[in-house]
């Protein structure tokens, strides 16, 4: 392992730098298993100053923590690269709200590897969300009723019109193929961790309503439970430069950018970690 290598946290609930590393397919089994033990403890982590990364290498490290996805199940992969989405925010991309990444399917990826390619020099930051303080700090009584409901997951809205809002051209291309392509799937609200055991809350955008309740219902519940979890205490916020990679364990967090960055350019790639079927407190 690396003697350089160097934890700090950046907020008190979630987040911390590591430096010292060199990313890549390569690193040493000592290296891993300590950026491995910050990911589960830390939630998301931040590595600054890796523009040696190209996508062959952002893959190679990510496929060290697991399996990979395809790139979306609904978006076209980068040329060339299956396993890489490219986020492009310079036609007007606005999807910029608090999700945990694709949990829609059956088995969302269990983590996301996000490097930064171009970014605005102010805007554009990400923030992140820990979803088991979320969960810890919800009173006792409320605890117990959330660990009883499930909840529908779908993309069925139109995310073309939102992500591609001021780009008719890519929002047509984008909804022939998400047309065709409409998944819904059902987890618990709270989900134990597989590795840590800890629970947390699993809802975010993708999660429309509470199954077996009537909308109404439905949205006052997730409104209730998304506060908690996007309450600025828990969050911890990521203001970008080229070369930067964060790490996130997205069965524990949610995330989103703040798009106040106008017309400038904002580019990052984002590999997927592929995840199990999230289980609930009752197995
Ligand atoms: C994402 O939602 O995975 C990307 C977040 C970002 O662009 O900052």
């Amino acid at each position: 392992m690396s003697d350089d290598l160097h934890i700090s946290p950046v907020a008190g609930r979630i987040g911390a730098t590591v430096s010292g590393v060199k990313l890549g397919g390569d690193l040493d089994g000592a290296t891993l298993k300590e950026i491995r033990n910050a990911l589960l403890r830390y939630k998301v982590i931040f590595f600054r100053g890796q523009d040696h990364l190209d996508a062959e290498g952002q893959v190679a490290f990510a496929g060290l923590l697991g399996p990979l996805t395809t790139a979306h199940p609904t978006v076209p992969s980068l040329d060339g690269h299956r396993n890489i989405l490219d986020l492009d925010y310079r036609s007007g991309q606005k999807v910029d709200r608090w999700h945990t990444d694709v949990t829609f399917v059956d088995r969302p990826p269990q983590a996301s590897v996000l490097r930064a390619i171009e970014v605005p020099s102010a805007g554009g930051d990400t923030l992140w969300a820990n979803t088991v303080a979320a969960y810890l700090d919800l009173p006792a009584e409320l605890r117990e009723l959330v660990e009883r409901l499930r909840a529908v997951h779908t993309n069925a809205y139109d995310y073309a019109r939102i992500a591609f809002a001021d780009d008719p051209e890519r929002a047509k291309a984008h909804a022939e193929v998400f047309a065709s392509t409409v998944y819904e799937t059902e987890h618990p609200v709270v989900r134990v961790h597989p590795e840590t055991g800890e629970r947390s809350i699993l809802l975010g955008d993708f999660a429309r309503r509470i199954a077996g309740h009537p909308s109404d219902v439905s949205e006052a519940v997730i409104r209730l439970i998304q506060q908690q979890v996007t309450k600025v205490e828990n969050t911890v916020r990521w203001h970008w430069a080229p070369g930067d990679v964060a790490v996130w364990d997205n069965r524990a967090t949610q995330h989103r950018v703040i798009h106040d960055f106008g017309a400038q350019p904002r580019r990052l790639q984002r590999v997927t970690v592929a995840g199990d079927v999230p289980v609930g407190v009752d197995g």
